[in-house]
């Protein structure tokens, strides 16, 4: 589990790298110094759009363990050191904004609220209509999670188990998870929730019968909180999170791949990756 989150990290470092090389742009030809001025100079240029002067906005779900959460009032995660590490690339102030999940890319798409959406959001055709994104960082899957106790929903089973009317399905609002219910468990009721801790909580008293998330969250809330349940199935979706960009700021989104692309060469998104999955 270990080495296959690192492997689908590092195949997410390397499909990024073939993409900026294609471009004819970034940092393929291994100058590091060359793509920081590329970052701060689009930073420093004026040509990117941020709400407040000297400050990053971002909006996110902190629900989301391990990727973000709030732990005594303080936001942590990989996606919440990747949004400190990208304001410090750009040499702005971090300011984070805890937003329902599916008001995430509305919100970026308006305007008004937020820079940028950063809450392990998959890139998706439609949401691509409403929002651009930066490259990928992260490669996910789905995973379907039940009790332990509850024999009736295993690997071999769940096709068929939970695609009964009278089955519950919990999911957070707006997700990949939810659709993915909803097309596969068409019989059952897929039941969303605001927050994705409130799935889980429906799963653990009983008012559901499995939730469906994304891989790495399904691992850690089970490994953490919710000991008593697991993970049944795992889904091969391989979907991509990328950051969300309101689609008039053309140079807020170069600023952010400049500086994904210097993480990544640096060092840094490796480092956050063996931090939370290591
Ligand atoms: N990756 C899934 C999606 O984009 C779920 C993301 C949920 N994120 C969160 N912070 N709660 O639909």
């Amino acid at each position: 589990m270990k080495n296959m989150n690192r492997r689908e990290f590092l195949g997410t470092a390397g499909a990024f790298a073939g993409i900026m090389a294609l471009a004819g742009c970034g940092s393929t030809g291994g100058n590091t110094a060359s793509t920081t001025t590329a970052a701060s100079s689009a930073a420093a240029s004026g040509d990117m759009q941020l709400l407040t002067a000297g400050k990053l906005t971002v909006g996110t779900s902190p629900d989301f363990p391990p990727f973000e959460n709030l732990e005594n009032d303080e936001y942590v995660g990989l996606d919440m050191d990747l949004a400190k590490a990208l304001a410090d690339k750009l040499g702005l102030e971090l300011e984070l904004k805890n937003l329902q999940f599916d008001a995430i890319v509305p919100a970026v798409a308006a305007g008004g609220q937020v820079d940028l959406g950063i809450s392990g959001i998959t890139i998706e055709p439609e949401r691509e209509e409403q929002v651009d994104f930066s490259d990928p960082y992260y490669i996910d899957d789905l995973a379907v999670v039940a009790m332990k106790d509850n024999a009736d929903v295993t690997a071999d089973t769940y096709a068929d188990a939970l695609n009964q009317a009278g089955v519950v399905i919990a999911v957070q609002s707006g997700t990949t998870g939810e659709s993915y219910a909803q097309e596969n468990f068409p019989n059952a009721t897929t039941q969303p929730y605001g927050n994705a801790t409130d799935s889980f909580a429906a799963l653990q008293s009983g008012q559901a019968n499995a939730v469906v998330t994304n891989k790495a969250v399904g691992a850690k809330m089970v490994a953490d909180a919710y000991t008593d349940a697991q993970v049944i199935k795992e889904i091969a979706t391989g979907e991509e999170y990328g950051i969300a960009v309101n689609k008039d700021n053309g140079g807020l989104l170069s600023a952010v791949n400049d500086a994904l692309a210097e993480l990544t060469s640096d060092g840094t998104v490796d480092e956050l990756t063996n931090k939370y999955f290591g």
